[in-house]
């Protein structure tokens, strides 16, 4: 298990106490008009800076792309010494995509607003991203996320409830009408990096998925109200893709497309890479998504998906709760998911299990290659108004197997279908105290409860410091 390495831990919270204390009595009041402030973060910065230094201009209109990118460049200098944060104060920044720098904090203060342009040219192209092989919505290229890093150590995106807004709808327009020759933006991509923080923000109206961290490791998503219209297409909350050591707490999602996708690579491309995402923790996420899932694992599952733990699950109105997508030529596998604690109303499916999803990258997938999905466990299960208890479907002559399902109590819907259960290709264990009765591939073995691990994950163990913004560390 990879543990979590952030850095001077020790050293930087020292400083930090000592520049609490020195704040304590003096609030000061900066010609950029902001008070010193404290927040929680897993690093704190020695320097400063606010947006409003690089000639940026708050009124929703002026396009501040330069503004950032001249920031985060000079204060990329303080990547090794000490670090540097830069405040966004309140008003409204419209810009095209930036890019993020090392030992680095963007801090959005309540009432800042950052607005994503609508001007394409402001949005730089990138390659596609290799375990994918092509770009989710057209083959060629894709357009670089609203706020995008690779190769980094240390990045910070917080704030106290600041708004991120990516303005979708002129992207959901372009897609739903078949126009995009190139993959639509993310809000938020970071690769390639190690010791991610991003948290207390308001983040609406993606162009496309909104939180996408891939080949990362060390990955903290908290304390987020992620908001797009239902009827919104791609608009996944939170995909951590080929990452390891990540806890995604305290969220609230409403969106058109899953509210958390687990993924790992497509089909070919992602068995070539080959690296899974793990050791993941998800806990008091509450989910609107009437068309997809809370959880999905997959569909592009082919680097592998394995000990992730989902606790304090609550969802309204969704298609389903966690969901295995795969399909035959993913490879890869999905297995030791560990669900405790969800508590559901309105939902299509409260178990589903899918093993002919479709969509391949190319027509260069092996047909040969197919998942691994075993060991999945679930307890602890309230869920009312519900149309089907359990499509479990897993692929012949590659049954999904080790399921266990204990302490579930599902009210089905007036209009409940005959069969509450519908189970192929799949094999497991319910206890007693599962209702309805489960289908026959899952018989009752009398009371037990199915195991969740009893260990902390390592990035479960990180503790936040207290960090200040002081007028006086400017630069
Ligand atoms: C951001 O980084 C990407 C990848 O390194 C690069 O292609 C792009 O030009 C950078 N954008 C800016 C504004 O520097
Ligand atoms: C943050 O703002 C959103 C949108 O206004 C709101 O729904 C949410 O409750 C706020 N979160 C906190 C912690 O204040
Ligand atoms: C987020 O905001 C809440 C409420 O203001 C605060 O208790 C918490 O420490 C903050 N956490 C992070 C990681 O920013
Ligand atoms: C039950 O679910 C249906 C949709 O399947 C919905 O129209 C109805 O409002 C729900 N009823 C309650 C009491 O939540
Ligand atoms: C699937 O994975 C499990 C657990 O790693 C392993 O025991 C089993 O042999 C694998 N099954 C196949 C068909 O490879
Ligand atoms: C059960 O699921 C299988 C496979 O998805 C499907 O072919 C079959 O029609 C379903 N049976 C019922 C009764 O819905
Ligand atoms: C799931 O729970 C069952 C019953 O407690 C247990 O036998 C099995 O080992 C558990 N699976 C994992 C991956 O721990």
């Amino acid at each position: 298990m990879l543990s979590p390495r952030f850095g001077n831990s020790y050293v930087i919270s020292v400083i930090s106490i000592v520049l609490i204390l020195g704040s304590v009595a003096e609030s000061r009041v900066v010609s950029s008009k902001i008070e010193s402030f404290d927040y929680p973060a897993i690093n704190c910065r020695k320097h400063s800076a606010v947006l409003t230094d690089f000639g940026a201009v708050g009124d929703g209109k002026t396009s501040n792309t330069k503004a950032f990118n001249a920031a985060i460049s000079k204060l990329s200098q303080y990547a090794n010494d000490g670090g540097a944060q830069l405040i966004v104060p309140p008003g409204k920044w419209l810009t095209g995509s930036f890019n993020l720098t090392s030992h680095f904090t963007l801090f959005l203060q309540k009432d800042a607003v950052i607005l994503g342009s609508q001007d394409e040219s402001e949005w730089p192209q990138l390659p596609v991203l290799p375990s994918y092989g092509r770009g989710r919505d057209a083959p060629g290229g894709r357009f670089s996320s609203l706020i995008f890093g690779t190769h980094l150590t240390d990045v910070i995106i917080t704030g106290n409830n600041g708004t991120i807004d990516g303005q979708g709808s002129y992207w959901w327009g372009k897609f739903k009408k078949k126009q995009m020759k190139l993959t639509r933006p993310y809000m938020i991509e970071i690769m390639y990096s190690d010791q991610i923080q991003i948290s207390n923000l308001t983040l609406i109206n993606s162009p496309s998925w909104f939180v996408h961290p891939i080949y990362s490791s060390n990955i903290i998503v908290q304390g987020l109200t992620i908001l797009a219209p239902v009827t919104s297409p791609n608009t996944d909350g939170i995909d951590p893709d080929s990452c390891s050591n990540v806890k995604i707490e305290d969220n609230f999602i409403v969106s058109g497309d899953d509210c958390i996708a687990i993924k790992s690579g497509w089909d070919e491309y992602g068995i070539k890479v080959g690296m899974p995402t793990q050791h993941v923790i998800i806990r008091r996420l509450t989910c609107i998504s009437p068309d997809s899932a809370t959880i999905a694992l997959g569909s592009e599952m082919s680097g592998g998906i394995q000990d992730v733990r989902a606790e304090d699950i609550t969802a309204i109105s969704t298609e389903s709760a966690v969901r295995i997508k795969s399909a035959v030529g993913r490879g890869g596998f999905v297995r030791d998911i560990f669900v405790k604690g969800m508590n559901l109303n309105t939902m299509k499916y409260v178990f589903w299990m899918t093993g002919a999803y479709g969509q391949h990258a190319d027509e260069g997938f092996d047909p040969k290659a197919l998942p691994n999905v075993t060991n999945i466990n679930y307890s602890n299960i309230i869920a009312k108004n519900v149309t089907f208890a359990g499509k479990l479907e897993g692929i012949s002559n590659d049954p999904y197997t080790g399921i266990c399902v204990s302490n579930t109590n599902i009210e089905m819907a007036a209009n409940k279908k005959k069969l509450p259960w519908n189970c192929t290709d799949v094999s497991g264990v319910t206890s007693s105290d599962v209702t309805p009765q489960p289908c026959a591939l899952l018989p009752q073995k009398g009371k037990f409860e199915c195991a969740y691990p009893s260990d902390k994950l390592a990035i479960d163990k990180v503790q936040f410091k207290t960090c200040n913004f002081k007028s006086s560390n400017l630069f």
